[in-house]
C-alpha cells in the first residue's frame, strides 16, 4: 500500500514529534507529511481516505501533548512556502495558515495595518491560533476573520465566511476542517504606534509566564470569571512535580519539562491539580492543550 507515491511534498516515516512541539514531548509519527501545495494535499487525503489512516494537523505545535507512544497515523504540516504566504489588499491580509503568528504579526505591522498585536508572542501558527480561537483577556483572533479557506477531509475546499464558523473560548467550528488560509480585515494605524502595542503585549508576556523551559502555554482553559493559574497557585501547586515536570514557580497554569520529560509525566500532574481544584473551589479545570493519543 504505498500510497503516497505521488506526492510532490515531504514525507517522513517514524518521525519524532518531540522536536515539532513546544512542550519537545512525546513519541513519533508513523508518517510525517509535508504536501507541497494544496493540490497534493488534496490528492493524498483520497489515498488516506481509502485505507482509513487517523490524521492530525500540526502546527507549530504549541499547544499539544503528544502521547508516550507516538501517533500511528499521519501528521500533517502545512509548512511548505506555498501555505506561508502573507499578503495585503486594502485594509485586508490574506495569510497561509503555515504561517508563524509571529511574521504574521510583523508584516501587518510593516503594512500599518492594526488589530492583532494582541497575539504578539504566541508561539503557533495562523492556522492552530484560528483553529482554537487563540486570544488574550477578551480579544480572540476570531473576531478578526473576514473568512477561512478549508478543505474537508473528502478533498473539498470550502470557503467559509464569518457567519458560517463558530469561535467560542479557545475553541471553534474548524476543528472538523484543514484550514488551509484565512483574510482579516484590519484597521488602518501609525506603524509606531503599532509596534508600541506590540511591545507592550511582549512586555506583558515576559513579565507574567514563563518561558525558561519546554512548556505549551496554559494547560487548562480559564472556567468563568476566574483563572486556572490563581486557583491552581493558591492550591499551593506552584513547584509541584511529576518525573520530569513541574508547575512553573512563575505562573501556576503552565507545566516545564525540565529535561526529558514524559507525557505520562504530564498527565499525572494535570491530573492531580484538576482534583486539587476540585476538592478546595469546587470547579472542574478542564484542559486547553490537545492530548494526541
Ligand atoms: N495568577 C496568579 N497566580 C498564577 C498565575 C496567575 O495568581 O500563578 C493571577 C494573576 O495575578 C492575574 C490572574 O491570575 O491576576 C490572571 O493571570 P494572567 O494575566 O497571567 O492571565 P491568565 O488568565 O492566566 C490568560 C490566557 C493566556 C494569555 C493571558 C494574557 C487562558 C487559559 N490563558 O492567562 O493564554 O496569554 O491571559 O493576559 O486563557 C494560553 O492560551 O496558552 C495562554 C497562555
Amino acid at each position: 500500500m504505498n500510497w503516497w507515491k505521488d506526492l510532490r511534498g515531504k514525507i517522513r516515516f517514524n518521525e519524532p514529534l518531540k522536536n515539532k512541539t513546544t512542550f519537545r514531548i512525546g513519541g513519533s509519527a508513523k508518517f510525517f507529511i509535508e504536501p507541497k501545495d494544496i493540490d497534493d494535499l488534496k490528492h493524498l487525503l483520497s489515498s488516506v481516505k481509502r485505507y482509513k489512516i487517523p490524521t492530525f494537523v500540526i502546527g507549530a505545535g504549541s499547544n499539544v501533548l503528544v502521547s508516550d507512544k507516538g501517533i500511528q497515523g499521519i501528521v500533517f504540516r502545512l509548512n511548505a512556502p506555498y501555505f506561508k504566504k502573507i499578503l495585503k489588499y486594502g485594509s485586508h491580509i490574506y495569510a497561509g495558515s503555515g504561517s508563524l503568528l509571529n511574521q504574521f504579526i510583523l508584516k501587518a505591522a510593516e503594512f500599518g495595518l492594526s488589530g492583532v498585536e494582541f497575539l504578539a508572542g504566541i508561539p503557533g501558527t495562523v492556522g492552530g491560533a484560528l483553529c482554537m480561537n487563540a486570544g488574550v483577556g477578551k480579544k480572540n483572533i476570531g473576531d478578526l476573520v473576514e473568512k477561512v479557506t478549508v478543505m474537508d477531509y473528502n478533498g473539498n475546499i470550502k470557503v467559509l465566511g464569518r457567519d458560517d464558523i463558530r469561535f467560542e473560548y479557545r475553541k471553534s467550528s474548524l476543528g472538523k476542517f484543514i484550514i488551509l488560509s484565512a483574510d482579516f480585515k484590519l484597521a488602518k494605524k501609525d506603524k509606531k504606534e503599532i509596534k508600541n502595542n506590540i511591545t507592550n503585549y511582549l512586555k506583558y508576556r515576559r513579565d507574567t509566564q514563563d518561558s525558561s523551559l519546554s512548556n505549551a502555554g496554559c494547560v487548562f482553559k480559564n472556567p468563568p470569571g476566574n483563572s486556572a493559574g490563581r486557583l491552581i497557585d493558591l492550591c499551593g501547586l506552584k513547584g509541584r512535580g511529576s518525573g520530569s515536570a513541574y508547575v512553573s514557580l512563575r505562573h501556576a497554569n503552565f507545566i516545564l519539562n525540565r529535561k526529558n520529560a514524559l507525557a505520562g509525566d504530564v498527565l499525572r500532574l494535570m491530573s492531580l491539580i484538576k482534583k486539587r481544584v476540585k476538592r478546595k473551589f469546587k470547579v472542574n479545570l478542564e484542559p486547553e492543550i490537545k492530548i494526541w493519543r
